[in-house]
């Protein structure tokens, strides 16, 4: 099993460039099952889950190429709307073939989620809105059976659920009706897809707002060229990263809107950061300022950042807590960090860190995409060397993240 082998305490100077986003990707690339035809997404991250939901829409009929960043998609055939738990499994957002596949062919068969590495992440809110559109579910064999096209309704959202807005969207699309979404999600993953959708042909207003109104169309048609939007998670990852190590780096291609937060976090803490249009250009600071944060829905901080805010924590210059109210269970990265020396205490979904003037390099394992993240960040500011072990869950979100550290001075190695 690879491993990263990092020797801490470099300065990062440079450039890095953040590629496309993740989650825009991927429930983009499911809403190319909704109509029939060739579909190119550019700026596509070259990521484990780019991989697997390709894996996923060849199974289902697609046919799929992914070169040098660039999907061809074509979804002429879609015959067999099943989401094996083989692949849900790895991927929870699997899930997102759901929506498109009722929109398309009144017909899908996906397996349900278990829970996942920090706890339990139900889809209770997506069946619940499916079943409001007269869509008949059922469970078999840990299968979720859906028969039924979605039919217009109004529905409110008991949490703005990234995934159920995305879902319920592309359900919405096709078909019969208007419905009305509300309490949505307003992560700009979202309002990517509902441009995406939108260049399909799909009548929906409201996208940014707590309110969707979408009047399905009675067929939608595929679109030439598509650029995934900059990855906000991966941009303040990177943030994180240079305020922590010191020196000075570039972070290019950056949406600075979608993190805006972030960088009023960083500015408290007492960082050096410029903007200049889409780049940002960060200097550590060798006197971190402790500095709260609690994760909320977009617009505020993103429970995808919250490990990495916790590693940089702890080295600032005093107390400081991080509470997570979207992922109550979230922190299995806590431990880990404390391994490298970092005091950390957890009492609930609020971490309380108490800074250390220094981290000292060890062996720890990553259990998921951003715990790993926030372990490589505080193996660079350690002093020595650290393994970082199970680093397959960094290669799900970000694309060579050690060649990327690499070009700005860090020593990690994949071994
Ligand atoms: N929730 C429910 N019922 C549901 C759906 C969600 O109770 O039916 C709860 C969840 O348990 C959680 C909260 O609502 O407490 C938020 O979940 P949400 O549905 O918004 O999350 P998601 O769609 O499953 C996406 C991202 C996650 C990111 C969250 C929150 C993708 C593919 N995944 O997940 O990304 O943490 O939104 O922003 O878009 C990651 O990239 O590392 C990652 C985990």
């Amino acid at each position: 099993m690879e491993k990263f082998t990092i020797y801490g305490g470099r300065e990062l100077n440079g450039k890095i460039k953040i590629n496309g986003a993740k989650n825009a990707l991927l429930p983009i690339m499911t809403s190319t099952l909704l109509a029939p035809g060739n579909y190119k997404l550019n700026n596509v991250p070259d990521l484990k889950d780019t991989r697997t939901m390709a894996e996923l829409l060849r199974k289902i009929g697609a046919k799929v190429t992914f070169e040098n960043n660039q999907l061809d998609i074509n979804t002429v055939n879609v015959s067999k709307p099943v989401a094996p738990y083989d692949l849900v499994k790895t991927m929870r957002a699997s899930f997102y073939v759901l929506g498109p596949l009722l929109g398309r062919l009144g017909l899908a068969e996906v397996s349900l989620p278990g829970g996942c590495a920090w706890g339990p992440r139900p889809v209770d809110i997506h069946i619940e809105a499916l079943k409001k559109m007269g869509v008949n579910i059922s469970l078999d064999g840990g299968n979720i059976v859906a028969k039924g096209y979605p039919v217009g309704s109004k529905i409110k959202f008991k949490f703005p659920s990234v995934g159920a807005t995305g879902n319920i969207m592309m359900a919405s699309v096709l078909g019969k009706g208007q419905t009305i979404l509300q309490n949505v999600a307003l992560e700009p993953d979202i309002v990517s897809l509902g441009d995406f959708l939108i260049r399909m042909g799909a009548d929906i207003k409201g996208l940014g707002t707590s309110e969707l109104i979408i009047n399905g169309k009675d067929c939608l048609h595929s679109i030439d060229e598509f650029d995934i939007i900059p990855d906000r998670i991966e941009a303040g990852t990177f943030l994180i990263a240079g305020a922590m190590c010191g020196g000075s780096i570039a972070i290019e291609n950056v949406n600075c809107d979608h993190i805006s937060i972030v960088i009023d976090k960083l500015l408290e803490s007492g960082v050096d950061l410029k903007i200049i249009e889409n780049s940002i250009v960060i200097k550590g600071n060798k006197k971190i300022k402790p500095v709260n944060i609690t994760t909320a829905p977009y617009p505020g901080f993103p429970t995808d950042l919250q490990a990495q805010w916790i590693a940089y924590m702890s080295i600032a210059t005093g107390k400081s807590t991080v509470t997570d109210k979207i992922y109550f269970d979230r922190f299995t990265h806590v431990s880990e960090l404390n391994r490298l020396g970092a005091n950390i205490t957890l009492n609930k979904n609020t971490a309380t860190i108490v800074g250390v003037s220094s981290l000292k390099g060890a062996p720890v394992m990553s259990t998921d995409i951003r715990a790993s993240a926030s372990l490589i960040l505080a193996s660079l500011a350690s002093k020595g060397k650290s393994t970082i072990s199970r680093i397959y869950h960094i290669d799900r979100g970000y694309e060579k993240i050690e060649n990327r550290l690499t070009d700005v001075g860090a020593d990690i190695t994949r071994v």
